[in-house]
């Protein structure tokens, strides 16, 4: 048997990229061995830089932490042999940053650390929805994830949608899936649905939606109703003017009528 001391080129820079060259980071969570540390979405993270007992830092010089090559403002006496940070709590915008700690005055004296914020997708609950008759059905789901989701199904009643037969259109994309039928018919489209999405990490999440067709409403062609509805109280108008004499003759009769009776 042959043992092997010494490592790789490769392990050896991230050796000193995560760890030692005068400067290292310890976390909690623990930093894996690519250098990042995965933590869930809302979690802390909190990160801790050490100065070599034998660099600059311990002859008064200062830390230095940069998230993505912003320098991180810190208190004055956070910044000597040692210097913490803590992200608290952890945003989706944190996916991917990278914390870098160096000594002030020496730039090739760095260690860094990646954040893999991981979440599942917010599917729950469950929504009301009405659709006339006839008109488009859009329902749509929340399927962003880290790690991303693996499948998504829409179901209906049960049973996986029938894409033929209710004209179904389904369109998953990074962020949502959304189900959509162009035309919708009582018969084929009233029901329960639900999206539910499979993560490699979470497992199955999903929402519902109760949705209600209902009869379709008539809509009337208002501006030309009111111009119809004009030219008929105008023509009327016309029509009592011209007759006023008559009807005034008419109503005399009447009066003369009721009086002798
Ligand atoms: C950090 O430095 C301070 C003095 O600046 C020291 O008291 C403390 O023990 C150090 N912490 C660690 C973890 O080395
Ligand atoms: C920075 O640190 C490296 C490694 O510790 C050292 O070789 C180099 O001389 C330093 N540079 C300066 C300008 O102090
Ligand atoms: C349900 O999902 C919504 C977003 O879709 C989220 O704001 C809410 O916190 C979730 N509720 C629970 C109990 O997970
Ligand atoms: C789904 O179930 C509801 C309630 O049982 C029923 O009214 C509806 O017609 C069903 N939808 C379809 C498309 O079968």
């Amino acid at each position: 048997m042959k043992l092997v001391f010494s490592p790789p080129p490769l392990l050896l820079l991230l050796y000193c990229a995560t760890q030692t060259c005068g400067v290292r980071i310890q976390s909690n969570p623990v930093i894996n061995s690519e250098g990042v540390i995965q933590i869930e979405l809302e979690d802390t993270v909190s990160l801790l830089c050490l100065a070599d007992d034998d660099s600059e830092a311990h002859n008064n010089k200062e830390l230095v932490w940069l998230r993505n090559d912003a320098v991180v403002s810190l208190k004055d006496e956070n910044k000597k042999s040692n210097s913490s940070v803590c992200i608290s709590p952890v945003i989706h915008d944190d996916n991917g940053a990278t914390f870098t700690c160096r000594l002030s005055t020496n730039a090739t004296d760095e260690a860094s650390v990646t954040l893999n914020v991981i979440y599942g997708p917010e599917l729950n609950g469950s929504e009301q929805v009405t659709a006339e008759e006839e008109s488009k059905l859009f329902l749509e789901c929340d399927i962003w994830a880290n790690p991303p989701v693996s499948f998504v199904l829409w179901t209906l009643n049960g049973s996986a949608v029938d894409l033929l037969a209710g004209g179904f259109t389904v369109t998953n994309g990074g962020y949502t899936s959304q189900l959509t039928a162009n035309s919708v018919e009582k018969r084929l489209h009233e029901g329960t649905y639900e999206c539910t999405a499979t993560s490699p990490m979470y497992g199955e999440r999903s929402k519902s939606f109760s949705v209600k067709v209902t009869d379709k409403t008539i809509k009337f062609p208002l501006m030309p109703m009111i111009a119809g509805l004009v030219v008929v109280a105008l023509t009327a108008l016309l029509a009592v003017v011209s007759r006023w004499k008559r009807i005034m003759k008419c109503c005399k009769s009447c009066q003369k009528q009721r009086v002798r009776s």
